[in-house]
């Protein structure tokens, strides 16, 4: 039986994003300005590239992404990195190639079993080990977005977040299937240990603080 497409699916398709799930970061980006021309960005389960592809045109041909996957990334570019991104091996790999980023992006998530309390664990596990890898890589004052699966757990993790960054947002954008209990975190302006030291003139906030 053919399965029905919704709307994103097809504007992806018209618009030439390898998934539906570039409407989500589009719509992140436009409601609390995340990535900027020249940024570098690392982009954490990144297969097949939808993220990657929105990251790429709004970072211009003065920023980089990096795209780190167990799945191919082949997106013009972006530079893929596969591997497992508990793996220290991966990590080498990051820094090889940058000392660190301005955004992590992680839409990260655990093959699917059915059971909600098991999926939201897998999913809050993925996220932590997003949070350990923007810690290495994230510099001061830079963002943060993580995909979780709705649960209990989400409370202690935003909770920790917001230990290390100034703002914290559970956020649904449009583009996310009603349905589905994906939710993201946005996490803005990170407390990097030089945080004294910096003056970037990035000072935007989201342009609506209401929590979803
Ligand atoms: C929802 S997809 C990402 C979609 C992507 N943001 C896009 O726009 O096309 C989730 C991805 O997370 C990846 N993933 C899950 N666990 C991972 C791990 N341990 N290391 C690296 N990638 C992982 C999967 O391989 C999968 O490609």
């Amino acid at each position: 039986m053919k399965r029905r497409r919704d709307y994103y699916y097809n504007l992806a398709k018209r618009s030439g994003y390898k998934s539906r799930a570039a409407f989500k970061l589009i719509q992140m980006d436009e409601r609390f300005y995340l990535i900027r021309e020249g940024y570098v960005v690392l982009d954490l389960g990144a297969s097949p590239g939808g993220w990657s592809q929105v990251a790429r045109e709004l970072v211009g041909d003065t920023g980089r992404v990096i795209a780190v996957d167990l799945k191919p990334v082949r997106v013009p570019g972006v530079e893929y990195i596969r591997g497992d991104v508990f793996s220290d091996e991966t990590i080498e790999r990051i820094r090889e190639r940058v000392e660190k980023v301005d955004v992590v992006l992680s839409d990260m998530a655990p093959k699917i079993s059915g059971v909600t309390s098991w999926d939201h664990a897998r999913s809050i596990e993925l996220a932590e080990r997003a949070h350990e890898i923007a810690r290495i890589f994230l510099r001061p004052r830079g963002h943060m977005v993580v995909k979780v699966f709705q649960g209990d757990m989400i409370r202690g993790f935003v909770k920790e977040l917001k230990r290390d960054f100034e703002l914290v947002k559970v956020h649904k954008p449009k583009a996310s299937k009603p349905e589905s209990s994906e939710v993201y975190i946005v996490c803005k302006r990170f407390r990097g240990a030089d945080l004294n030291n910096m003056s970037d003139g990035d000072n935007h906030g989201p342009r609506d603080e209401e929590d979803t």
